[in-house]
């Protein structure tokens, strides 16, 4: 259900919303112009985020104002921890608190459903998102190595 939010940003206040399938684009192009790097043929592929929007364990949003995308999380959770992943916001809306509302709100969403660990996995020249995170209550792990195998290279 749509909510909106009274922080964040210019004139007038985003409204928070699941994602819908038909946002994709929309979202793919906040992805390239926020400069997040993305897997078009993997698990960020049309295909790949479309199956993905069906799953219980997928808490994706976006930020919507004036009928524009200026933010979006693909959040999901494993039953144990929900995970933040792939948070990004328009670079004109930066900076003006709308990450921070994001985060709140994926927070928000993991809490309903009973977790208590959120988490995140962020580049280690990424120092704006590990600033803001630091700032948000998040610990960074350092003695947390992160290992994973993929079935091909893209994916
Ligand atoms: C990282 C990103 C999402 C941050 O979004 P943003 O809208 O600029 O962030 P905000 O302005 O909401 O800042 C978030 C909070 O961190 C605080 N913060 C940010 N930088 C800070 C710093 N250097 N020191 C202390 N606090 C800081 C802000 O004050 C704000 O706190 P508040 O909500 O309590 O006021 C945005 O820069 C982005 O989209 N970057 C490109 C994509 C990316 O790197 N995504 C993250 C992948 S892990």
């Amino acid at each position: 259900m749509a909510k909106e939010t009274h922080k964040a940003g210019n004139d007038v206040p985003p409204v928070i919303r699941d994602m819908r399938g038909s946002d994709y684009d929309a979202v793919v192009d906040l992805w390239r112009l926020s400069g997040l790097k993305y897997s078009g043929s993997g698990r960020d592929s049309r295909e790949a985020v479309l199956t993905q929007l069906t799953r219980p364990s997928s808490i994706f949003f976006v930020a919507e104002r004036e009928g524009r995308i200026v933010a979006a999380a693909l959040c999901t959770h494993d039953g144990r921890k929900g995970w933040i992943n792939r948070l990004a916001v328009l670079p004109k809306c930066q900076q003006m608190g709308m990450g921070g509302m994001m985060v709140r709100e994926a927070e928000r969403r993991f809490r309903e459903l009973g977790l208590e660990i959120y988490s995140c996995l962020i580049m280690a020249d990424n120092e704006r998102s590990q600033q803001m995170f630091a700032h948000l209550g998040y610990a960074r792990q350092d003695e947390v190595v992160y290992y994973s195998k993929r079935t091909r290279d893209d994916a």
